[in-house]
């Protein structure tokens, strides 16, 4: 408090910071605590503490704020909060704005608080102290959870919806041949063409519904990526091995241009997957001598793998579908590739975007993080 204030004021000053219902500490430049606040002692129990303490120190006036809140001596995730503020606040003069560190009240039960400490400068510019705020954020951390777990419960009730959507075609086409069958079988009427078309349908769709199964079961594993600094053009080249019998087979060209790119940090097995699941819908695209050129190449601080067909290319209209679950234009897909490929992407904090036109061909481009972001 500057010493323009008079006494009644400095009294206001201090009554209010009482008051207020944030945590406060003031501690002077070696960290002795000068003031805490009604809402600090409420939420750390510092009377009580103090109590035990002075009997063992007496005379010490200013305790450490080691002995009035003895967690922040320990690591909290990742930091030591003592020695932050000695370092940070009180030796370089910097603010400290940290969100969500989860402390134990006096009950001994864990709260989070966003703690905010910063220097107190006097009219020299010497640092003589610093101010600790622990703001409660257990109200806004409870409703994100409850935000969270609403978004599964949608997002798990949106998956079941489409799945049994899904899985309800084939079997309306399996029931209509069995019942079609049993009428013939009735009737008498056992030509052999007939019931082979029917049991072909049968089949058909049965595999059908296996593969939808498979692959959603693919789809919705869980992810667990275990991320390593690679050369991304030797995870194509793996991955190009691969497929190149079937690239063989549906006649299409692979043209490989690797660009001199840093490492990138994924999961290689992850990669293989997206990668191959672009490969599977550029040879789909294709028509017989049709090309596909895969480029590396830098774009701001990511790494990105171009895959650019010549293919039949997106309509605009489609290309609104083509990431949703089990959107396929083919005979045979499932429609859960592209959506595989983006929750891939996500668990290693790459991206995908596309550019296509209808009639000429499609670019997929997989964007890759060279740096960890937290
Ligand atoms: N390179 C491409 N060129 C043209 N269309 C594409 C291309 N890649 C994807 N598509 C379109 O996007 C749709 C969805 O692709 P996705 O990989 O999700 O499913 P799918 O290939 O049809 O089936 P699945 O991959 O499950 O076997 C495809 O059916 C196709 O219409
Ligand atoms: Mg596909």
């Amino acid at each position: 408090m500057g010493g323009g204030y008079t006494g009644s004021e400095r009294k206001l000053v201090l009554g209010a910071l009482e008051a207020i219902e944030v945590a406060l500490i003031v501690v002077d430049s070696s960290l002795r605590v000068v003031l805490y606040n009604r809402a600090a002692d409420r939420y750390f129990g510092i009377q009580e503490r103090l109590k035990k303490e002075v009997k063992r120190k007496k005379g010490e006036r200013n305790p450490h704020l080691k002995s009035v809140i003895p967690q922040l001596e320990r690591e909290i995730n990742g930091t030591v909060w003592v020695e932050q503020i000695e370092k940070t606040v009180i030796g370089s003069s910097r603010r400290i704005l940290a969100p969500r560190f989860s402390l134990e009240l006096a009950n001994g039960i864990k709260n989070p608080f966003d703690i905010h400490a910063a220097p107190i400068v006097n009219e020299d510019g010497v640092v003589t102290g610093a101010v600790i705020v622990f703001y409660d954020v257990r109200p806004q951390v409870e409703l994100e959870e409850q935000l969270l777990l609403g978004a599964k419960a949608e997002s798990l009730s949106g998956l079941a919806s489409a799945l049994a959507h899904e899985i309800r075609n084939p079997l309306n086409a399996i029931s209509l041949s069995i019942q079609l069958l049993s009428e013939d079988i009735a009737k008498g009427r056992m030509e052999k063409e007939a019931l082979a078309e029917n049991i072909s349908v049968l089949q058909e769709e049965i595999g059908r519904l296996n593969r939808l199964i498979g692959d959603f079961l693919e789809y919705a594993r869980p992810l667990r990526p275990l991320r390593r600094f690679l050369n991304i053009n030797d995870v194509l080249t793996r991955t190009l091995k691969l497929y190149k019998s079937e690239a063989e087979s549906k006649k299409v060209r692979i043209v490989l241009q690797p660009g001199d790119v840093p490492q990138v940090l994924v999961d290689d097995d992850q990669m293989v997957q997206v990668f191959g699941n672009l490969l599977k819908n550029s040879f789909d695209a294709l028509s017989e001598n049709g090309t596909l050129e895969i480029t590396t190449r830098m774009e701001g601080d990511r790494v990105v793998v171009d895959f650019k067909d010549n293919g039949k290319g997106i309509s605009e209209e489609e290309m609104k579908n083509i990431f949703n679950l089990f959107y396929s234009s083919k005979k045979g897909g499932t429609g859960l590739g592209l959506p595989l490929v983006l929750r891939l992407l996500d668990a290693n904090q790459g991206y995908i975007t596309v550019h296509s036109k209808k009639g000429r061909g499609s670019v997929f481009s997989v964007h890759l993080p060279t740096k960890i972001a937290l």
